[in-house]
């Protein structure tokens, strides 16, 4: 698993720009644009957040668990329906920015989080974080459905009977290299050193191999309701994303000057931060990445 430390990497060193470039509860997940690239950031991340809503009965009254809550934007969505949101993270800097605005969050392991945790909920979201949930290393000692597996049980142990679970995650995709293959040093632009350089932007993280893994892992809890990829939705959203990143401000160049030391002296920052391209982008252009929008429903304890 990424721990917070890969984690407060990722999320919470751009914490400050994150916030400044798309909101303060912005999403950082694939948005649903349903091919309809008319519609702003905001909109499609609106339509994904309404689509939860529906399928996971979101309203007055009932309470949700956000695992992998990042800043809180659907537990703040989740609000406004007049629901309870409880949510987790591993960014220190995404806790302290969700308890600012006053929503229930914690830093937490989301692979931790049983009905002793927080008690029981109602329904249960995970956007973005089942990415982070294996590591290379629990990979290579043959542990990640072990992963997987224990986050089914807890997550099946929350709720009440069909109770509902979504899941949305990138997987590796149909034309994904044998992982040996995978190296920094390969030649730039080779499909060996996009998935490497992914690897410095996530430390700690290896991918599910494909939906049959994720639903083979779920299966004694859990049967599918819906699944759609959002590939194509979420490479529109890395494009708008790196649009707003890019829009200037002084804030954000002040910030960005506290991060020239950094810049300096670490290797690793400057391969995850300033290598000039989307290695997620290139990715799932080339599906060595997909990503599943999965709807599950709790099946009878047997
Ligand atoms: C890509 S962000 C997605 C955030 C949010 N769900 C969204 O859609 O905007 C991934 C999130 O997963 C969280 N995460 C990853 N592994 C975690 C773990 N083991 N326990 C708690 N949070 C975790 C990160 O801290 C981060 O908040």
């Amino acid at each position: 698993m990424a721990d917070q430390r890969d984690l407060d990497f990722t999320y919470s060193l751009i914490d400050k720009i994150f916030r400044l470039s798309l909101g303060e509860q912005a999403d950082f997940s694939g948005a649903k644009f349903d091919g309809d690239f008319s519609l702003t950031l905001e909109q499609a991340q609106a339509q994904k957040h309404d689509f939860i809503a529906d399928a996971l009965d979101i309203s007055a009254g009932r309470r949700m668990l956000d695992l992998g809550c990042g800043w809180g934007p659907l537990l703040a969505d989740a609000r406004r329906r007049g629901a309870t949101g409880v949510g987790v993270t591993l960014s220190s800097a995404q806790a302290a920015a969700c308890q600012k605005h006053g929503l229930d969050v914690q830093l937490q392991n989301a692979l931790e989080v049983t009905r002793e945790t927080f008690g029981p909920f109602d329904t249960v979201a995970s956007l973005g974080a089942f990415e982070h949930f294996c590591s290379p290393e629990d990979f290579a000692a043959g542990r990640q459905e072990d992963v997987y597996r224990g986050l089914f049980e807890n997550v099946a142990g929350l709720l009440p009977e069909d109770g509902r679970f979504y899941l949305q995650t990138m997987v590796f995709g149909r034309n994904m290299i044998p992982h040996e293959r995978v190296s920094i040093d390969a030649p730039r632009d080779s499909d060996e050193w996009y998935l490497a350089l992914m690897g410095q932007q996530f430390p700690g993280s290896w991918l599910p191999s494909g939906l049959d893994q994720i639903v083979r892992c779920a299966e004694p809890h859990f049967r599918v309701v819906s699944e759609s990829s959002g590939r194509l939705d979420y490479i529109e959203t890395i494009a708008r994303w790196r649009q707003r990143f890019a829009e200037p401000s002084l804030k954000k160049l002040l910030f960005k000057a506290q991060l020239v030391p950094r810049y300096l002296t670490s290797k690793d920052f400057r391969l995850a931060f300033t290598s000039g391209v989307s290695a997620n982008t290139v990715c799932f252009e080339r599906e060595l990445l997909d990503h599943h929008r999965i709807v599950f429903e709790r099946v009878p304890r047997g």
